[in-house]
């Protein structure tokens, strides 16, 4: 047995998941320059369920695609679980997010030539991971969302509600370490949101997992521990969220920060 106490300093990365480091990111459409992302500073410790609240346009996808390495910080770093993205090399990065990370994103990004089940195992299947085991937590994923009798549907076929709870069952197939969510309950009713945090405290292991989630509504953000707000493509702060909080204290604490 290693006895030997492990580093101050290692301990300090393993407790943190996200960090970014001065992320600048700009878009360009036609000969229009779009400055979504102007310079972000964030670090998200390992267990944290960190909301990240900002008005449209603000740059909060952005930062959720640059977290999941599907798009580049034109400067700055991202360094996920101790390990700078930029240093990792194409197919590194690529398995590194399907074996760590689960997104759910704002457009759901569900494959319409696949059923929902198909989906939801499609991160199973490129991890190299669709064995019973997986399969069976696939099932109960789907069927604590309630989709088992829309397992063969393609997802045209399913309500706005559904195609979000499919993508939510196909980030958490894999229970990733973290979970980067962008909106996940917006096409929920408020029970249905519910369920999606139920659900989360249920098949995530919370006090290890990562969940950073991108959200305009208070209720949501309620169940986060740190709120983040992101205006203009800036952290322009953050605040704990407290045990007594309700809706209406942390909408008008972000408020505050927001204007
Ligand atoms: N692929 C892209 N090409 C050009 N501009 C983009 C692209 N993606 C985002 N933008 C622009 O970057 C800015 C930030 O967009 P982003 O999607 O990150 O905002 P958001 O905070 O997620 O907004 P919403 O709450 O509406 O989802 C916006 O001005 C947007 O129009
Ligand atoms: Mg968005």
């Amino acid at each position: 047995m290693n006895d030997r106490a492990p580093s101050a300093a290692a301990n300090l990365s393993n407790d943190i998941a996200i960090q970014v480091v001065d992320a600048h990111k700009t878009y360009r459409r036609g000969s229009r320059l779009i400055p979504a992302l102007a310079g972000v500073n964030l670090t998200v410790r390992r267990g944290e369920i960190v909301a990240i609240m900002g008005a449209s346009g603000s740059g909060k996808s952005t930062l959720l695609h640059l977290l999941a390495w599907l798009d580049k910080p034109d400067q700055g770093s991202i360094i996920i679980h101790g390990r700078n993205l930029a240093a990792l090399s194409e197919r590194e990065a690529t398995q590194f997010r399907r074996h760590q990370v689960g997104v759910i994103f704002q457009q759901f990004n569900l494959i319409p030539v696949l059923t929902v089940e198909e989906n939801v195992l499609l991160p199973a299947r490129l991890a190299g991971r669709d064995d019973a085991s997986t399969r069976r937590q696939a099932r109960e994923t789907l069927d604590l969302l309630g989709l088992i009798p829309r397992l063969g549907h393609r997802p045209d076929a399913l309500s706005g509600g559904e195609q979000q709870r499919a993508a939510i069952a196909r980030a958490l197939v894999l229970r990733p370490a973290l979970l980067l969510a962008d909106e996940p309950t917006g096409n929920l009713d408020s029970c249905s949101a519910g369920q999606f945090w139920a659900l989360l405290k249920q098949l995530l292991d919370l006090g290890r997992s990562t969940v950073l989630v991108v959200t305009h509504e208070p209720s949501a953000a309620l169940q986060a521990q740190r709120v983040v707000a992101l205006r203009d493509g800036v952290v322009v702060g953050e605040f704990d969220v407290a045990p007594g909080d309700n809706s209406a204290a942390l909408a008008a604490r972000y408020q505050q920060l927001a204007s």
